[in-house]
């Protein structure tokens, strides 16, 4: 497992965040309580991407630690992934008001910052969380339905694997053969498998 360690990076990614925190390029600035700029592993090789964040991330500034968060973090503990070991951020860092879907200019004008992100995580694979992340980063495949659970290359040699959003999940609580739970455990083992393979090949 990677440890959670200040890295030259550190600094960069510090002073993009202290640009994000006071950033009024676009309405939701107006309507924030925080800035939610994504958090985890600053070397992490394994970035999940949601949309954009929800009422007790905008209260607490910090990505996915509502209803969503929970369920995100039941998907990772199934497979021992460990939060703390990988980076969490959103297409846009500001909620859209009543949890609406990001528009496009909101979604056009934050996205260098994710940009900037993963230039300086340099993950080597993103985990899209439901199908406005994945459509943004990835406009030329399927919906959601039909792209989770495979690998898509991703500006050159990173990896991008969409899978389903865990407010859907929330949503759809079946757990029956076919449903998206049931499809996200697979999801995720996939997910934990490539890692472990891609650790042990940097390693040898
Ligand atoms: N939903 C998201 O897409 N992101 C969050 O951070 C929380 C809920």
């Amino acid at each position: 497992m990677q440890e959670t360690s200040p890295s030259s990076n550190a600094l960069s990614l510090d002073a993009l965040e202290l640009r994000v925190r006071s950033c009024v390029l676009c309405p939701l600035a107006q309507t924030r309580t925080s800035v939610v700029f994504g958090e985890g592993n600053r070397s992490a090789d394994l970035l999940f991407i949601g949309e954009g964040p929800g009422e007790e991330e905008d209260r607490s500034g910090r990505p996915f630690v509502g209803p969503a968060g929970q369920k995100l973090d039941e998907v990772l503990n199934s497979v021992q992934i460990r939060r703390e070991d990988v980076y969490i951020s959103n297409v846009v860092k500001c909620r859209p008001p009543g949890n609406r879907v990001p528009s496009h200019s909101e979604m056009e004008v934050c996205f260098p910052y994710l940009e900037s992100q993963i230039a300086l995580i340099k993950p080597a694979l993103i985990v899209t969380l439901g199908n406005t992340s994945t459509q943004w980063l990835k406009p030329d495949i399927p919906g959601i339905t039909k792209s989770h659970g495979s690998f898509f290359s991703w500006r050159g040699d990173i990896l991008l694997f969409p899978m389903f959003h865990p407010s859907y999940l929330l949503r759809n609580p079946s757990r029956e053969k076919g449903s998206p739970k049931y499809l996200t455990w697979l999801d995720i083992q996939k997910v934990s498998k490539w890692i472990d393979e891609y650790r042990r090949a940097k390693n040898a």
